[in-house]
């Protein structure tokens, strides 16, 4: 079977036929789960532990006291193969397979069609945690948050004291495992969240209901009109009483347009706070092996924004004076006029043997370095196609993280 995490739900199984082949001390440990979610219990088995009998005993359960047969799973939503045979678990789970009917195997997690979670409750709240068939972590996970929220360090969204405001959320440069604590808590604290196109996005499929979500995105385009309307937006919640969080990508004060933002809403007197991210310009190199600094190597990094060509009128960056500079260069915006700026770097003394490093989709399923120099770096991003969003790191970093390929 494939290897493709397993896609979470809650299975309403009360009134609904349940099979569980086999009778051992698996079954004992399922079939009262079953029974406490109103399932109706059928255990297929020559034998069964004491515990099951006093089950079937007590009208909780129907046992069919004999070995598995095909049609025991006409009419079943969901079957537990939990037998000490491995041949009979296999004929179950094929049959279960022809039926489609969701089937746990308690001897091999890959042949299933479906895995039982580690499962507690806790004031009318199901955890339920699956890790990738590591049973015991997803128990001591699932104890965690049990403990959490019965010691009150994790409260619950409706709990929460939610004064009016914003917050700026830095949302880290796309892994949601790279968001900080804190950026986590604004969100769930969150009433309204205004979200750019590169800030986590899987975690907004996280936010309840009724939170608003306005995407950026679908704002009036023109860069000045839309920053307006994402001010104006933001003020005129918060005045509607509303916690309001900005969600960004990266940190929000590195070219994020974050302080303009502040500005606005300390004009119109709401509360603002910040939370800060991990920004792509270090971020990104880090998770991609590139150290932006090292020891003996770059001793200053600059981090600039390409989103101008060299020479344009309104380009505030003197590129030559960049290019005279021995540290790491880590350019941002700058895929579409990266050929120029190593251009104008090498015009200002940088060499154009001088490494670079082009990481696109940085922590995200689709991150790609492509390794090049500063003299071929025009034609090593026209070859692999590299698309933003992207870093672009210049200097002899690049080559100290891959010193086989600049030997
Ligand atoms: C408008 S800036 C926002 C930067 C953001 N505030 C930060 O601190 O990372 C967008 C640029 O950031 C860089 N960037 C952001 N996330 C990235 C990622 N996951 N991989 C590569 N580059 C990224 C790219 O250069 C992109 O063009």
């Amino acid at each position: 079977m494939d290897d493709f995490p397993t896609y979470p739900s809650g299975l309403r199984l009360g009134g609904r036929r349940v099979v569980v082949v086999g009778g051992g001390h698996v079954a004992q440990r399922r079939v009262p789960q079953l029974i406490a979610v109103g399932a109706d219990v059928h255990v297929v088995s020559p034998d069964v532990t004491p515990a099951i009998e006093g089950m079937v005993g007590s009208g909780e359960v129907t046992w069919h006291r004999r070995g598995f047969q095909d049609a025991d799973l006409d009419e079943a939503w969901y079957v537990i193969a939990a037998t000490d045979d491995r041949t009979v678990n296999e004929q179950v789970s094929a049959s279960a397979e022809v039926r489609r009917v969701f089937c746990v195997r308690s001897d091999d997690a890959t042949r299933a069609s479906a895995w039982t979670p580690a499962v507690g409750r806790h004031a009318g709240v199901t955890v339920a945690v699956l890790g990738q068939r590591e049973p015991q972590r997803s128990a001591a996970v699932r104890d965690e948050i049990l403990e959490g929220l019965r010691e009150g360090t994790i409260v619950a969204r409706h709990q929460r004291d939610r004064s009016p405001g914003v917050v700026l959320v830095g949302g880290g440069p796309g892994d949601p495992e790279l968001m900080t604590v804190a950026g986590r808590k604004a969100l769930v604290e969150a009433d309204v969240v205004v979200a750019d196109r590169l800030a986590p996005r899987e975690l907004l499929g996280e936010l309840p209901a009724d939170v608003e979500l306005i995407d950026v995105a679908k704002l009036p385009r023109g860069r000045s009109a839309q920053q307006e309307e994402i001010n104006r937006v933001i003020v005129a919640r918060a005045l509607e009483g509303k916690r309001v969080v900005r969600f960004k990508g990266g940190d929000s004060f590195v070219f994020g347009r974050g302080f303009e933002e502040v500005i606005a809403c300390r004009e119109a007197g709401v509360p603002v706070t910040v939370v800060p991210g991990l920004s792509s310009p270090i971020a990104v190199p880090g998770v991609a092996g590139i150290p932006v600094t090292h020891r003996g190597v770059a001793h200053e990094f600059t981090v600039v924004s390409g989103h101008l060509p060299p020479g344009h009128p309104e380009s505030q960056v003197n590129w030559t004076a960049i290019g005279s500079m021995s540290g790491t260069v880590v350019l941002m915006m700058a895929v579409e006029n990266a050929p120029a700026i190593a251009t104008a770097l090498v015009a200002g003394g940088r060499s154009p043997a001088t490494p670079v490093a082009v990481v696109s989709e940085g922590t995200m399923p689709g991150e790609r370095t492509v390794l090049a120099t500063l003299g071929t770096l025009a034609a090593r991003l026209a070859e692999e196609a590299v698309r933003p969003p992207a870093i672009i790191v210049v200097g002899e970093v690049v080559a100290v993280a891959h010193p086989a390929h600049f030997a």
